[in-house]
């Protein structure tokens, strides 16, 4: 009804306008006051965690993509090599797991089976699992050692959103505990990094307060049958994401590529007018990156790309590049997709509601797949 959707047209609407405070709840008592992380309820003790050798992330569908990302994050922040494997194809591999090896499964639902059938594998090679999940009591953090909750609230639509950015925080918070308990060199990233995601909230709820453009341009794009989307670094697993959004719900051909494979094979998908979405990383950090990027943006102009750019608020190195420009706030590189993901959930719903098709349902899927 009207009032469940709580005045908005969609669930989905709603979902990404409670993201603000969906990110502020996953963080709730986990920040202690002196800046240092407590999670409580990961009950694997921090003995064990020090002997963890190998961390393997398994998820599907947006999941899957928030595991990409904390790839990133956990082997930075400790140091622990870091696998991510779609669910459906881990088990069938035979994957070498033991004592030492600390599996992640991240779901929505808890109740994937694809996921749930990973767990039970790694739990039978003797390896601790440690769930993600946004539903209290279901059947993956129940058959897990331990959980971490996302505290998004229940989500409606079937495409992910707000669950999605709160299993970004919880990979997060997961890195920097791991971090922290085994205490790397990162010691003062560490410290200020916890600093900026505990503010963070405040830079997802900006990001919404400029949609509109953005929305404009996915009705022009209405038309269109393909998009393509690139990044680099955790903005490749983004790129992913900001495609799966749009077969989901525009029924579109969308790709995301890794920028850097651009010239292997993709950019001979560019032509006349083709948009392309490109996530640009931070122009402090990792600048080598970015300067990487501002030439591959270059590139597919000069091809007759038409450039959909996201950049942080002060880079004015793409202006001259970028057909359209959509800014996000400045954060530390790795949490950059808690901002540059939101415009990528907009632009596919409007572009889903413009070409007339149904948000919330889309054809074919459903919210939580409960079969291998
Ligand atoms: C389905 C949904 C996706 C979701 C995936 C994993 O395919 O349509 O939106 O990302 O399942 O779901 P889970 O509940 O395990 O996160």
């Amino acid at each position: 009804s009207a009032a469940e959707k709580g005045g908005y047209d969609y669930f989905m609407l709603k979902e990404i306008a409670e993201q603000p405070k969906a990110v502020a709840d996953t963080l709730l008592g986990r920040i202690d006051p002196s800046g240092s992380l407590t999670l409580d309820e990961v009950r694997i003790g921090a003995a064990e965690l020090r002997e963890v050798d190998k961390v393997v992330i398994v998820a599907c569908g947006t999941a899957f993509h928030a595991g990409l990302i904390a790839k990133y994050a956990i082997e930075h922040w400790t140091r622990i090599p870091c696998e991510v494997e779609l669910a459906s194809e881990f088990r069938y591999r035979d994957p070498i797991l033991d004592g030492r090896s600390l599996v992640i499964a991240i779901s929505q639902s808890g109740e994937t089976m694809d996921t749930l059938m990973a767990l039970r594998h790694a739990r039978e090679q003797g390896s601790k699992v440690l769930a993600i999940c946004n539903t209290n009591g279901s059947t993956i953090p129940r058959e897990s050692d331990a959980v971490l909750y996302t505290h998004a609230g229940p989500e409606v639509a079937v495409a992910s959103t707000k669950a999605f950015l709160t299993q970004l925080v919880a990979c997060y918070l997961v890195a920097l505990y791991l971090g922290q308990v085994r205490g790397t060199k990162w010691g003062d990233e560490i410290r200020d990094v916890i600093r900026d995601l505990s503010r963070i909230s405040g830079a997802v709820d900006r990001v919404l307060e400029t949609m509109e453009p953005v929305r404009e341009l996915a009705r022009s794009l209405a038309e269109k049958n393909t998009v393509l989307f690139l990044g680099r670094h955790v903005g490749y697993p983004v790129a992913l994401e900001g495609a799966l959004k749009l077969k989901e719900l525009a029924y579109m051909h969308a790709e995301g590529f890794a920028a850097g494979e651009l010239k292997h094979g993709p950019i001979a998908l560019i032509e006349q007018d083709l948009p392309v979405v490109v996530i640009v990383p931070s122009p402090r950090g990792r600048s080598v990156l970015h300067d990487k990027i501002v030439s591959n943006i270059q590139e597919i102009r000069a091809r007759g790309a038409r450039t959909i750019v996201i950049a942080e608020e002060g880079d004015e190195t793409v202006v001259p590049y970028a057909d359209h420009l959509i800014r996000i706030p400045a954060t530390p590189t790795l949490l950059q997709p808690l901002v540059s993901a939101v415009p990528l959930q907009v632009f596919a719903c409007e572009l889903a509601t413009a070409r007339g098709n149904e948000v919330d349902q889309p054809r074919n899927l459903a919210k939580s797949v409960t079969v291998e």
